[in-house]
């Protein structure tokens, strides 16, 4: 695995990075795995994306940080292409978001997702979406399956973890 860590790398998304996550999110979403983002949107949250890039230069994954409140961020958009899965490139873009939620001073990062296997590797515990109020009315409602989420809400305190650049 360290070999596979090596020729990739996680960095800050770009600009010229948005039709490739766009694409990423497109294909995830056309399989039911997460919700599509637009364009405009990819633009204006782009400084919320890290990307994992391969040494040719191509996108291959990426995941966002998105704050929603004073204490709380959403981990989303997260995807790493399938040829690629399964040799911790996903749990290393959401080990990137929440060193920098830490280095944020944020006290919780939550996730909307399918992926409870994956998610509770990373020691994030389900929750009922009732704790996240300030996500159910500020995004939730402009949702296609609102009110009827079939996605499990999770949950991570983030005392005690290393903020940015202090990852091993
Ligand atoms: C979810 C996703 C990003 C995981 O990426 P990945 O690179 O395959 O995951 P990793 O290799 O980093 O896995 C980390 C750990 O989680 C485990 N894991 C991964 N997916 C899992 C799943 N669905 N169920 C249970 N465990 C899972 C891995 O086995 C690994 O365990 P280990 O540390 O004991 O070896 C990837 O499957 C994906 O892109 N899925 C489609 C899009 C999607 O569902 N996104 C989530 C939206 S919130």
């Amino acid at each position: 695995m360290e070999n596979c860590l090596e020729i990739f790398q996680v960095r800050r998304a770009r600009i010229g990075d948005v039709r490739s996550i766009h694409g990423i999110l497109m294909h995830n979403a056309n399989n039911g795995l997460l919700l599509p983002r637009p364009l405009n949107q990819l633009y204006s949250h782009i400084r919320d994306f890290y990307v994992l890039e391969d040494s040719t230069g191509v996108i291959q994954g990426c995941c966002a940080l998105s704050i929603t409140w004073e204490d709380i961020a959403e981990i989303r958009s997260l995807a790493v292409n399938e040829e690629l899965r399964g040799r911790g490139f996903g749990a290393k873009l959401v080990r990137t978001c929440l060193a920098e939620a830490v280095e944020l001073g944020l006290k919780r990062v939550f996730t909307l997702t399918y992926q409870v296997g994956f998610f509770g590797k990373l020691d994030f515990v389900e929750v009922t979406k009732d704790v996240l109020p300030q996500k159910v009315w500020a995004d939730c409602i402009h949702c296609p399956k609102f009110p009827e989420c079939d996605e499990h809400a999770m949950l991570l305190e983030l005392e005690g973890l290393a903020p940015c650049g202090t990852e091993e």
